[in-house]
């Protein structure tokens, strides 16, 4: 059994957990910066950086209290050392390597959207490489055959916004404000989905590549001409949401009969409407449908002990003077994308 102090701070989420081998979370706490950064309507870079700077070190403090143990019990401290915002990430990775270098302990940088791929198999004890992962995130939308720890491949990505951006822009066109996924999600169950007519970018393309920024686009456009109601608008653009993700998932299940199961990871897989249609797709394909319970789907410091449990195990850790990524693909071999940004 060995017990890894995971630390996360990619983004405006500082968190922190103690995770064993055997998935026991024994203590976990997560930060928000909610506060901070809604009267800017997103996330400020340099207002997160300085926020985890001063939570970072009393939620360690907090959940080593919580778990009645110290520094010296624990076998090893993983960090996110990339991808996300790059302050944030040197302020989580260089306490991480703090930590380790005080308490001689090993380091283990962790790659964020591993700590997403992997989180379902914390919840999930019966989940066996490889899976086909549906990642979801406010940064990243990707079709991934997870073969093993850091070994990715990647069959699809976003050419222009992540399923999660096109929630906080939709949110924000509409008035709802930030954090944006969960304030659409909420005002779409008082609506009618068929009420606008959306588009499903690139629906039926033969590959399995997503696309959002037409969406919004359209949502833009609908919300300015002022004939729907805001209710309506939500749950139409959730829907749509919801169509392409099934839609371009189905393309990838298609060409992975060896997926042991269909699996959704990170704060996109938290949305209910999302989670019961691809429920349904996997049924269809005759594979498990795995989803983490809700709040290991968002930005959390277990996954990432998780990832850095799963990586010692696999007898991987790293050196002191390891750097920190604002940019790390999960597969370094992924071609770029036609019409696809710097995100893919
Ligand atoms: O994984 P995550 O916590 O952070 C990143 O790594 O990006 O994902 C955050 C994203 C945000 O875009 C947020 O709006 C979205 O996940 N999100 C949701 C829901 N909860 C969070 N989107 C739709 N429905 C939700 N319930
Ligand atoms: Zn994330």
């Amino acid at each position: 059994m060995t017990l890894i102090l995971g630390l996360e701070s990619s983004c405006d989420e500082t968190a922190v957990a103690l995770v064993d081998s055997e998935r026991r979370i024994l203590a976990h706490r997560v930060a928000g910066q909610e506060d901070e950064h809604r009267p800017f309507g997103g996330v400020v870079p340099e207002i997160a950086a300085r926020a985890h700077v001063e939570r970072l070190a009393p939620l360690v403090e907090a959940v080593l209290g919580e778990a009645d143990l110290t520094l010296a019990d624990v076998d090893a401290i993983a960090a996110t050392a990339g991808p996300g915002l790059i302050g944030g990430v040197m302020v989580g990775l260089v306490t991480g390597k703090a930590l380790a270098h005080a308490a001689g302990k090993p380091l283990i940088a962790v790659n964020h959207l591993e700590g997403h791929a992997l989180s379902p198999r914390l919840a999930d004890a019966s989940l066996e490489f490889p899976y086909l992962l549906l990642l979801v995130s406010g940064g990243h939308c990707q079709l991934l055959l997870v073969r093993g720890v850091g070994d990715y491949r990647r069959l699809a990505t976003t050419i222009d916004d992540a399923a999660g951006e096109a929630f906080d822009k939709t949110a924000k066109l509409l008035g709802l404000g930030y954090p944006g996924g969960p304030a659409v999600e909420r005002l779409a169950a008082q609506g009618d989905p068929h009420a606008v007519a959306l588009p499903r970018p690139l629906a039926g393309s033969t590959e399995p590549h997503f696309s959002f920024a037409g969406l919004k686009s359209a949502v833009a456009r609908t919300a300015a001409s002022g004939a729907h109601r805001t209710a309506d608008l939500a749950a139409s653009f959730q829907q749509a949401v919801v169509d392409c993700l099934v839609d371009r998932s189905r393309i990838a299940l298609a060409t992975c009969p060896e997926a042991t199961a269909f699996v959704v990871a990170g704060g996109v897989a938290a949305n209910g409407a999302i989670r019961s249609a691809l429920t349904t797709l996997a049924a269809r394909f005759d594979k498990p449908f795995v989803a983490p319970p809700l709040w290991l789907c968002t930005d959390n410091g277990a996954m990432i002990a998780w990832a850095g449990a799963e990586r010692f195990a696999a007898g991987l850790t790293d050196s002191l003077d390891t750097a920190a990524r604002p940019r790390w693909p999960l597969d370094p071999e992924a071609e770029a994308v036609r019409g696809a940004g710097v995100k893919a």
